[in-house]
Protein backbone atom coordinates (compact mmCIF):
# COMPACT_ATOMS: atom_id res chain seq x y z
CA UNK A 1 0.00 0.00 0.00
CA UNK A 2 1.58 3.20 -1.10
CA UNK A 3 1.00 6.06 1.49
CA UNK A 4 -1.51 8.84 1.03
CA UNK A 5 -0.56 11.61 -1.30
CA UNK A 6 -2.42 14.25 -2.89
CA UNK A 7 -4.21 13.44 -5.92
CA UNK A 8 -3.92 9.58 -5.33
CA UNK A 9 -6.59 7.29 -4.97
CA UNK A 10 -7.84 6.26 -1.57
CA UNK A 11 -6.96 2.79 -0.66
CA UNK A 12 -9.34 0.29 -0.54
CA UNK A 13 -10.08 -0.86 2.80
CA UNK A 14 -10.98 -4.75 3.26
CA UNK A 15 -12.22 -5.83 7.13
CA UNK A 16 -12.55 -8.52 8.12
CA UNK A 17 -15.46 -9.51 10.84
CA UNK A 18 -18.38 -6.93 11.32
CA UNK A 19 -19.00 -6.92 14.91
CA UNK A 20 -18.81 -4.49 17.61
CA UNK A 21 -14.97 -3.70 16.45
CA UNK A 22 -14.76 -4.26 12.83
CA UNK A 23 -18.21 -2.58 12.04
CA UNK A 24 -16.85 0.47 13.72
CA UNK A 25 -13.41 0.79 11.70
CA UNK A 26 -15.73 -0.12 8.71
CA UNK A 27 -18.22 2.66 9.41
CA UNK A 28 -15.27 5.48 10.39
CA UNK A 29 -13.16 4.58 7.38
CA UNK A 30 -15.83 4.73 4.85
CA UNK A 31 -16.10 8.13 5.50
CA UNK A 32 -13.11 8.63 3.10
CA UNK A 33 -12.15 5.18 1.99
CA UNK A 34 -13.46 2.48 0.01
CA UNK A 35 -14.47 -0.68 2.37
CA UNK A 36 -15.51 -3.59 1.61
CA UNK A 37 -16.57 -5.36 5.43
CA UNK A 38 -16.78 -9.06 5.14
CA UNK A 39 -18.45 -11.12 7.43
CA UNK A 40 -18.88 -15.53 7.71
CA UNK A 41 -22.25 -14.70 9.15
CA UNK A 42 -24.55 -14.96 6.29
CA UNK A 43 -27.32 -13.58 8.82
CA UNK A 44 -25.18 -10.61 9.80
CA UNK A 45 -23.91 -9.75 5.69
CA UNK A 46 -28.42 -9.79 5.63
CA UNK A 47 -28.83 -7.81 7.82
CA UNK A 48 -25.97 -5.27 7.56
CA UNK A 49 -26.77 -5.29 3.45
CA UNK A 50 -30.84 -3.68 4.46
CA UNK A 51 -28.57 -0.97 6.49
CA UNK A 52 -29.94 -2.87 9.80
CA UNK A 53 -27.48 -2.50 12.46
CA UNK A 54 -27.09 -5.50 14.71
CA UNK A 55 -23.96 -2.91 16.65
CA UNK A 56 -25.60 -0.28 19.52
CA UNK A 57 -22.68 1.87 18.95
CA UNK A 58 -23.41 2.01 14.64
CA UNK A 59 -27.32 3.11 14.05
CA UNK A 60 -28.52 1.59 11.10
CA UNK A 61 -28.93 5.49 10.11
CA UNK A 62 -25.08 5.89 10.13
CA UNK A 63 -25.19 2.73 7.71
CA UNK A 64 -27.64 3.60 5.18
CA UNK A 65 -25.68 6.46 3.17
CA UNK A 66 -22.46 4.43 3.29
CA UNK A 67 -24.06 1.58 1.96
CA UNK A 68 -26.34 3.37 -0.62
CA UNK A 69 -23.03 5.22 -1.88
CA UNK A 70 -21.62 2.15 -1.82
CA UNK A 71 -18.58 3.90 -0.03
CA UNK A 72 -19.02 0.60 2.39
CA UNK A 73 -20.37 -2.52 0.38
CA UNK A 74 -20.93 -6.37 3.20
CA UNK A 75 -20.08 -9.34 2.13
CA UNK A 76 -19.50 -13.01 2.81
CA UNK A 77 -17.61 -13.49 0.22
CA UNK A 78 -13.54 -13.51 1.56
CA UNK A 79 -12.25 -13.11 -1.92
CA UNK A 80 -13.55 -9.15 -1.35
CA UNK A 81 -9.99 -9.00 -0.18
CA UNK A 82 -8.39 -9.89 -3.19
CA UNK A 83 -6.45 -6.55 -4.70
CA UNK A 84 -7.07 -4.72 -1.18
CA UNK A 85 -4.64 -2.14 -0.40
CA UNK A 86 -5.48 -2.42 3.43
CA UNK A 87 -6.91 -5.72 5.36
CA UNK A 88 -7.81 -5.14 8.81
CA UNK A 89 -8.69 -8.38 11.05
CA UNK A 90 -11.26 -7.69 13.62
CA UNK A 91 -12.45 -11.04 14.54
CA UNK A 92 -13.12 -12.92 17.86
CA UNK A 93 -10.82 -13.81 20.53
CA UNK A 94 -13.11 -15.29 22.59
CA UNK A 95 -11.68 -18.54 25.49
CA UNK A 96 -12.20 -22.07 25.02
CA UNK A 97 -13.77 -24.55 27.04
CA UNK A 98 -10.25 -24.87 29.28
CA UNK A 99 -10.27 -20.83 29.94
CA UNK A 100 -7.15 -20.74 27.36
CA UNK A 101 -7.44 -18.61 24.18
CA UNK A 102 -9.09 -19.62 21.46
CA UNK A 103 -7.67 -17.88 18.07
CA UNK A 104 -9.13 -20.41 16.01
CA UNK A 105 -11.12 -17.35 14.08
CA UNK A 106 -7.74 -15.29 13.38
CA UNK A 107 -6.41 -18.28 11.62
CA UNK A 108 -9.58 -19.04 9.34
CA UNK A 109 -9.33 -15.28 8.73
CA UNK A 110 -5.97 -15.72 7.63
CA UNK A 111 -6.86 -19.05 6.38
CA UNK A 112 -9.29 -17.32 3.70
CA UNK A 113 -6.97 -14.43 3.23
CA UNK A 114 -3.77 -16.10 2.08
CA UNK A 115 -4.74 -17.40 -1.72
CA UNK A 116 -6.05 -13.81 -2.15
CA UNK A 117 -3.46 -11.78 -0.85
CA UNK A 118 -1.43 -9.68 -3.12
CA UNK A 119 1.82 -7.93 -3.51
CA UNK A 120 1.66 -4.72 -1.85
CA UNK A 121 -1.34 -5.38 0.72
CA UNK A 122 -0.44 -4.08 4.10
CA UNK A 123 -2.60 -6.57 6.98
CA UNK A 124 -2.95 -5.44 9.91
CA UNK A 125 -4.32 -7.87 13.53
CA UNK A 126 -6.93 -5.86 15.33
CA UNK A 127 -8.14 -8.72 17.40
CA UNK A 128 -6.87 -8.40 21.16
CA UNK A 129 -4.74 -11.31 21.00
CA UNK A 130 -1.03 -12.43 22.80
CA UNK A 131 2.58 -11.03 22.19
CA UNK A 132 3.56 -13.10 19.05
CA UNK A 133 0.06 -13.80 17.51
CA UNK A 134 0.85 -11.46 14.28
CA UNK A 135 4.27 -12.92 13.87
CA UNK A 136 4.20 -16.44 14.79
CA UNK A 137 0.52 -17.48 13.83
CA UNK A 138 -0.49 -14.76 10.94
CA UNK A 139 2.24 -14.55 9.46
CA UNK A 140 3.35 -17.95 8.46
CA UNK A 141 -0.61 -18.98 7.60
CA UNK A 142 -0.20 -15.60 4.95
CA UNK A 143 3.47 -16.89 3.92
CA UNK A 144 1.69 -19.94 2.24
CA UNK A 145 0.85 -17.64 -0.29
CA UNK A 146 4.04 -17.09 -1.75
CA UNK A 147 4.38 -13.73 -0.82
CA UNK A 148 6.96 -12.82 2.17
CA UNK A 149 6.44 -10.44 4.92
CA UNK A 150 7.84 -7.50 4.96
CA UNK A 151 8.83 -7.22 1.60
CA UNK A 152 6.21 -8.65 -0.65
CA UNK A 153 3.11 -8.02 1.41
CA UNK A 154 3.52 -5.70 4.63
CA UNK A 155 2.24 -6.60 7.91
CA UNK A 156 1.08 -4.79 11.72
CA UNK A 157 -0.60 -5.15 14.25
CA UNK A 158 -3.34 -2.30 16.15
CA UNK A 159 -5.38 -2.91 18.82
CA UNK A 160 -8.63 -1.35 18.60
CA UNK A 161 -9.67 0.66 21.97
CA UNK A 162 -13.67 1.01 21.37
CA UNK A 163 -15.76 0.88 24.89
CA UNK A 164 -19.28 -0.15 24.05
CA UNK A 165 -21.26 2.71 25.18
CA UNK A 166 -18.86 5.27 25.53
CA UNK A 167 -20.70 8.67 23.95
CA UNK A 168 -17.16 10.60 24.45
CA UNK A 169 -14.88 8.06 22.77
CA UNK A 170 -15.03 5.98 19.41
CA UNK A 171 -12.60 4.68 16.86
CA UNK A 172 -11.86 8.70 15.42
CA UNK A 173 -10.57 10.11 18.80
CA UNK A 174 -9.25 7.14 20.43
CA UNK A 175 -5.30 7.28 19.94
CA UNK A 176 -4.21 4.08 17.80
CA UNK A 177 -1.58 2.60 18.78
CA UNK A 178 0.14 0.70 15.98
CA UNK A 179 3.27 -2.13 15.48
CA UNK A 180 4.93 -3.21 12.55
CA UNK A 181 6.67 -5.99 11.17
CA UNK A 182 9.51 -3.55 9.78
CA UNK A 183 10.07 0.40 10.20
CA UNK A 184 8.11 0.47 6.56
CA UNK A 185 5.06 -1.89 7.62
CA UNK A 186 4.95 0.30 10.67
CA UNK A 187 4.83 3.30 8.40
CA UNK A 188 1.88 2.42 6.09
CA UNK A 189 0.31 1.42 9.27
CA UNK A 190 0.55 4.87 10.64
CA UNK A 191 -0.07 6.47 7.11
CA UNK A 192 -3.37 4.35 7.12
CA UNK A 193 -4.70 5.07 10.36
CA UNK A 194 -3.98 8.55 10.47
CA UNK A 195 -6.74 8.77 7.82
CA UNK A 196 -9.17 7.96 10.31
CA UNK A 197 -7.83 9.25 13.98
CA UNK A 198 -5.60 12.12 14.22
CA UNK A 199 -3.38 10.72 16.89
CA UNK A 200 -1.58 7.10 16.25
CA UNK A 201 0.88 6.03 18.20
CA UNK A 202 3.72 3.92 16.85
CA UNK A 203 5.10 1.07 18.80
CA UNK A 204 8.90 -0.33 18.98
CA UNK A 205 7.61 -3.37 17.21
CA UNK A 206 4.43 -5.80 16.99
CA UNK A 207 4.74 -7.90 20.66
CA UNK A 208 5.20 -4.27 22.38
CA UNK A 209 1.77 -3.57 20.44
CA UNK A 210 0.17 -6.51 21.12
CA UNK A 211 1.01 -6.16 24.89
CA UNK A 212 -0.29 -2.83 25.80
CA UNK A 213 -3.30 -4.09 24.83
CA UNK A 214 -3.33 -6.73 27.57
CA UNK A 215 -1.98 -4.33 30.22
CA UNK A 216 -5.11 -2.17 29.45
CA UNK A 217 -7.31 -4.48 29.97
CA UNK A 218 -5.38 -6.77 32.59
CA UNK A 219 -5.02 -3.21 34.66
CA UNK A 220 -8.87 -2.42 34.31
CA UNK A 221 -9.19 -6.23 35.79
CA UNK A 222 -6.65 -6.38 38.52
CA UNK A 223 -7.81 -2.96 39.91
CA UNK A 224 -11.51 -4.17 39.87
CA UNK A 225 -10.56 -6.93 41.50
CA UNK A 226 -8.74 -4.87 44.06
CA UNK A 227 -12.01 -2.72 45.01
CA UNK A 228 -14.68 -6.15 44.92
CA UNK A 229 -11.90 -7.41 48.07
CA UNK A 230 -11.64 -4.31 49.08
CA UNK A 231 -15.76 -4.06 49.41
CA UNK A 232 -15.82 -7.86 51.31
CA UNK A 233 -13.38 -6.94 53.83
CA UNK A 234 -14.87 -3.41 54.13
CA UNK A 235 -18.68 -5.01 54.52
CA UNK A 236 -16.56 -7.47 57.33
CA UNK A 237 -15.15 -4.34 59.15
CA UNK A 238 -18.19 -2.13 59.03
CA UNK A 239 -16.53 0.29 56.78
CA UNK A 240 -19.00 1.68 54.22
CA UNK A 241 -16.96 1.45 51.05
CA UNK A 242 -18.27 4.01 48.51
CA UNK A 243 -17.37 6.50 51.04
CA UNK A 244 -14.02 5.19 50.95
CA UNK A 245 -13.65 5.04 47.38
CA UNK A 246 -15.29 8.75 46.78
CA UNK A 247 -12.49 10.39 49.49
CA UNK A 248 -9.78 8.36 48.19
CA UNK A 249 -10.52 9.43 44.77
CA UNK A 250 -10.50 13.48 45.85
CA UNK A 251 -6.41 12.79 45.33
CA UNK A 252 -5.55 14.46 42.22
CA UNK A 253 -2.45 12.21 41.27
CA UNK A 254 -1.51 8.88 41.83
CA UNK A 255 -4.98 7.34 42.05
CA UNK A 256 -7.60 6.18 39.75
CA UNK A 257 -11.01 5.10 40.93
CA UNK A 258 -12.38 1.80 40.00
CA UNK A 259 -15.67 0.79 42.13
CA UNK A 260 -17.10 -2.57 42.68
CA UNK A 261 -19.98 -4.05 41.21
CA UNK A 262 -21.19 -7.56 40.89
CA UNK A 263 -18.29 -9.35 38.60
CA UNK A 264 -16.89 -8.21 35.34
CA UNK A 265 -18.60 -9.00 31.98
CA UNK A 266 -18.31 -8.40 28.67
CA UNK A 267 -15.66 -10.08 26.19
CA UNK A 268 -13.13 -8.28 26.70
CA UNK A 269 -11.95 -7.19 30.39
CA UNK A 270 -13.41 -10.67 31.98
CA UNK A 271 -11.13 -12.75 28.70
CA UNK A 272 -8.02 -10.74 27.60
CA UNK A 273 -6.39 -11.11 30.93
CA UNK A 274 -6.22 -14.82 30.51
CA UNK A 275 -4.61 -14.33 27.31
CA UNK A 276 -2.06 -13.19 28.76
CA UNK A 277 -1.71 -15.49 31.87
CA UNK A 278 -1.65 -18.04 29.76
CA UNK A 279 0.88 -17.33 27.65
CA UNK A 280 3.32 -16.80 30.97
CA UNK A 281 2.45 -19.90 32.06
CA UNK A 282 3.19 -21.59 27.97
CA UNK A 283 6.12 -19.58 27.59
CA UNK A 284 8.01 -18.83 31.23
CA UNK A 285 8.12 -20.72 34.34
CA UNK A 286 6.02 -18.87 36.38
CA UNK A 287 2.60 -17.97 36.78
CA UNK A 288 0.83 -14.47 36.20
CA UNK A 289 -0.17 -14.44 40.03
CA UNK A 290 -1.99 -11.25 39.91
CA UNK A 291 -4.01 -12.29 37.55
CA UNK A 292 -4.82 -15.44 39.04
CA UNK A 293 -5.70 -13.81 42.05
CA UNK A 294 -8.59 -10.90 40.04
CA UNK A 295 -9.86 -13.99 38.28
CA UNK A 296 -10.48 -15.62 41.62
CA UNK A 297 -12.10 -12.34 43.10
CA UNK A 298 -13.94 -11.18 40.08
CA UNK A 299 -15.17 -15.10 39.66
CA UNK A 300 -16.53 -14.99 43.15
CA UNK A 301 -17.98 -11.83 43.24
CA UNK A 302 -21.68 -13.09 41.90
CA UNK A 303 -21.63 -15.83 44.36
CA UNK A 304 -21.09 -13.50 46.93
CA UNK A 305 -23.70 -10.85 46.33
CA UNK A 306 -26.08 -13.99 46.10
CA UNK A 307 -24.98 -14.38 50.11
CA UNK A 308 -25.84 -10.73 50.49
CA UNK A 309 -28.68 -11.06 49.00
CA UNK A 310 -29.92 -13.68 51.20
CA UNK A 311 -28.68 -12.08 54.51
CA UNK A 312 -30.34 -8.95 53.07
CA UNK A 313 -33.71 -11.00 52.71
CA UNK A 314 -32.75 -12.70 56.27
CA UNK A 315 -32.78 -9.42 57.58
CA UNK A 316 -35.72 -8.63 56.52
CA UNK A 317 -37.33 -12.32 57.82
CA UNK A 318 -38.10 -13.55 54.34
CA UNK A 319 -35.69 -16.84 53.62
CA UNK A 320 -34.06 -17.04 50.02
CA UNK A 321 -35.58 -19.87 49.55
CA UNK A 322 -38.90 -19.45 47.90
CA UNK A 323 -38.17 -15.38 47.88
CA UNK A 324 -39.17 -13.72 44.74
CA UNK A 325 -36.52 -11.65 43.44
CA UNK A 326 -36.06 -8.87 40.90
CA UNK A 327 -32.78 -8.46 38.86
CA UNK A 328 -32.36 -5.17 37.54
CA UNK A 329 -30.30 -4.65 34.24
CA UNK A 330 -28.81 -7.92 33.44
CA UNK A 331 -26.43 -6.89 30.57
CA UNK A 332 -22.78 -6.66 31.28
CA UNK A 333 -22.83 -2.84 31.73
CA UNK A 334 -25.02 -0.09 32.06
CA UNK A 335 -26.94 0.90 28.53
CA UNK A 336 -25.13 -1.44 26.32
CA UNK A 337 -27.44 -4.43 24.96
CA UNK A 338 -24.89 -7.01 25.02
CA UNK A 339 -25.59 -9.49 27.84
CA UNK A 340 -22.03 -11.95 26.98
CA UNK A 341 -20.13 -13.13 30.09
CA UNK A 342 -22.71 -11.18 32.14
CA UNK A 343 -22.59 -11.89 35.44
CA UNK A 344 -26.05 -11.46 36.06
CA UNK A 345 -25.96 -15.21 34.65
CA UNK A 346 -23.88 -16.46 37.73
CA UNK A 347 -25.82 -14.68 40.17
CA UNK A 348 -29.12 -16.27 38.56
CA UNK A 349 -27.76 -19.58 38.85
CA UNK A 350 -26.50 -18.94 42.32
CA UNK A 351 -29.90 -17.85 43.91
CA UNK A 352 -31.54 -20.51 42.37
CA UNK A 353 -29.40 -22.85 43.71
CA UNK A 354 -30.64 -21.55 46.62
CA UNK A 355 -34.56 -21.45 46.20
CA UNK A 356 -35.02 -18.36 44.81
CA UNK A 357 -38.04 -17.25 42.08
CA UNK A 358 -36.57 -14.68 39.99
CA UNK A 359 -37.70 -12.12 37.73
CA UNK A 360 -36.05 -9.64 35.67
CA UNK A 361 -36.12 -6.81 33.99
CA UNK A 362 -33.78 -4.92 31.12
CA UNK A 363 -35.22 -2.15 28.95
CA UNK A 364 -32.14 -2.95 25.86
CA UNK A 365 -33.09 -7.25 25.54
CA UNK A 366 -35.90 -8.50 24.38
CA UNK A 367 -35.36 -11.98 26.05
CA UNK A 368 -32.67 -14.01 28.76
CA UNK A 369 -32.62 -16.66 29.73
CA UNK A 370 -29.64 -18.19 31.64
CA UNK A 371 -29.15 -22.10 30.81
CA UNK A 372 -29.50 -23.13 34.27
CA UNK A 373 -31.97 -20.98 35.95
CA UNK A 374 -35.25 -20.22 35.64
CA UNK A 375 -35.65 -16.34 34.94
CA UNK A 376 -39.34 -14.94 34.44
CA UNK A 377 -39.64 -11.14 32.44
CA UNK A 378 -41.07 -8.20 34.54
CA UNK A 379 -43.68 -6.71 32.11
CA UNK A 380 -44.10 -3.64 34.88
CA UNK A 381 -41.07 -2.70 36.13
CA UNK A 382 -43.15 -0.68 39.23
CA UNK A 383 -45.65 -3.43 39.48
CA UNK A 384 -42.93 -6.28 39.90
CA UNK A 385 -40.66 -4.28 42.28
CA UNK A 386 -43.29 -3.53 44.91
CA UNK A 387 -44.23 -7.64 44.59
CA UNK A 388 -40.38 -8.72 45.13
CA UNK A 389 -39.15 -9.68 48.56
CA UNK A 390 -36.08 -8.25 47.56
CA UNK A 391 -34.91 -5.78 43.84
CA UNK A 392 -31.08 -6.51 42.87
CA UNK A 393 -29.67 -2.97 40.80
CA UNK A 394 -26.72 -4.56 38.79
CA UNK A 395 -26.57 -2.45 35.99
CA UNK A 396 -27.59 0.94 36.67
CA UNK A 397 -29.19 1.57 32.90
CA UNK A 398 -30.04 5.33 32.31
CA UNK A 399 -33.91 4.37 31.89
CA UNK A 400 -33.84 3.21 36.16
CA UNK A 401 -32.98 7.04 36.97
CA UNK A 402 -36.49 7.84 36.77
CA UNK A 403 -37.74 4.75 38.69
CA UNK A 404 -37.25 6.32 42.70
CA UNK A 405 -36.33 2.14 43.72
CA UNK A 406 -36.07 2.77 47.24
CA UNK A 407 -39.69 4.25 46.97
CA UNK A 408 -41.21 1.76 44.52
CA UNK A 409 -39.40 -1.61 46.03
CA UNK A 410 -39.74 -3.48 49.61
CA UNK A 411 -36.10 -3.80 49.54
CA UNK A 412 -33.56 -3.59 47.28
CA UNK A 413 -29.42 -4.61 47.33
CA UNK A 414 -27.82 -1.96 45.39
CA UNK A 415 -24.30 -3.34 43.73
CA UNK A 416 -23.54 0.58 42.43
CA UNK A 417 -23.64 2.31 45.72
CA UNK A 418 -25.54 4.81 43.98
CA UNK A 419 -28.60 4.37 46.52
CA UNK A 420 -29.99 5.29 49.48
CA UNK A 421 -33.04 4.82 51.97
CA UNK A 422 -33.74 2.93 54.78
CA UNK A 423 -34.72 -0.22 52.77
CA UNK A 424 -31.46 -0.26 50.70
CA UNK A 425 -28.55 -2.40 51.39
CA UNK A 426 -25.41 -1.27 49.46
CA UNK A 427 -22.84 -3.91 47.85
N1 LIG B 1 -16.17 -5.39 21.69
C1 LIG B 1 -15.27 -4.63 22.28
O1 LIG B 1 -15.61 -3.78 23.09
C2 LIG B 1 -13.81 -4.75 21.92
C3 LIG B 1 -12.97 -3.68 22.24
C4 LIG B 1 -11.64 -3.76 21.92
C5 LIG B 1 -11.15 -4.91 21.31
N2 LIG B 1 -11.99 -5.97 21.01
C6 LIG B 1 -11.40 -7.13 20.35
O2 LIG B 1 -11.71 -7.06 18.96
C7 LIG B 1 -11.89 -8.37 18.43
C8 LIG B 1 -13.27 -8.47 17.80
O3 LIG B 1 -14.23 -8.30 18.83
P1 LIG B 1 -15.72 -7.92 18.51
O4 LIG B 1 -16.29 -7.44 19.81
O5 LIG B 1 -15.83 -7.07 17.32
O6 LIG B 1 -16.31 -9.38 18.18
P2 LIG B 1 -17.75 -9.73 17.65
O7 LIG B 1 -18.03 -11.11 18.08
O8 LIG B 1 -18.70 -8.63 17.96
O9 LIG B 1 -17.59 -9.71 16.06
C9 LIG B 1 -16.71 -10.51 15.36
C10 LIG B 1 -17.30 -10.79 13.99
O10 LIG B 1 -16.34 -11.53 13.24
C11 LIG B 1 -17.02 -12.48 12.46
N3 LIG B 1 -16.05 -13.49 12.05
C12 LIG B 1 -15.57 -14.54 12.75
N4 LIG B 1 -14.64 -15.21 12.05
C13 LIG B 1 -14.54 -14.56 10.85
C14 LIG B 1 -13.75 -14.76 9.68
N5 LIG B 1 -12.87 -15.77 9.62
N6 LIG B 1 -13.92 -13.93 8.63
C15 LIG B 1 -14.81 -12.91 8.70
N7 LIG B 1 -15.59 -12.68 9.77
C16 LIG B 1 -15.44 -13.48 10.84
C17 LIG B 1 -18.14 -12.95 13.34
O11 LIG B 1 -19.20 -13.54 12.59
C18 LIG B 1 -18.56 -11.65 14.04
O12 LIG B 1 -19.61 -10.99 13.34
C19 LIG B 1 -11.68 -9.32 19.60
O13 LIG B 1 -10.34 -9.73 19.59
C20 LIG B 1 -11.95 -8.45 20.82
O14 LIG B 1 -11.29 -8.92 21.95
C21 LIG B 1 -13.31 -5.89 21.29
Amino acid sequence: MSAATPGERAPRLVVLGLGYVGLQLAAAAAASLTVTGVDIDAGIVARLRRADSHIDDIPSETLAPLLADRSLVVTDDPSAAAHADVVAICVPTPLDGRGDPDTGSITRAAHDLAPRLSPGTLVILESTSYPGTTEDLVLPILETSGLRAGTDFHLAFSSERIDPGNRRFDVRNTPKVVGGLTERCADLAVAFYRRITPEVVRASGIREAEMSKLLENTYRYVNVALVNELAQVCERLSVDVWEVIRCAGTKPFGFQTFTPGPGVGGHCIPVDPHYLGWLTRQATDRDFHMITAARQINDGMPAYVADRVATALAGAGVDVDGARVLLLGVTYKPDVADDRESPAYALASALTRRGAHLYYHDPYLTSWAPADATVHRAENLEEEAAKADITVLLQPHTAYESLALPTAARLVFDTHGALTGANVVRL
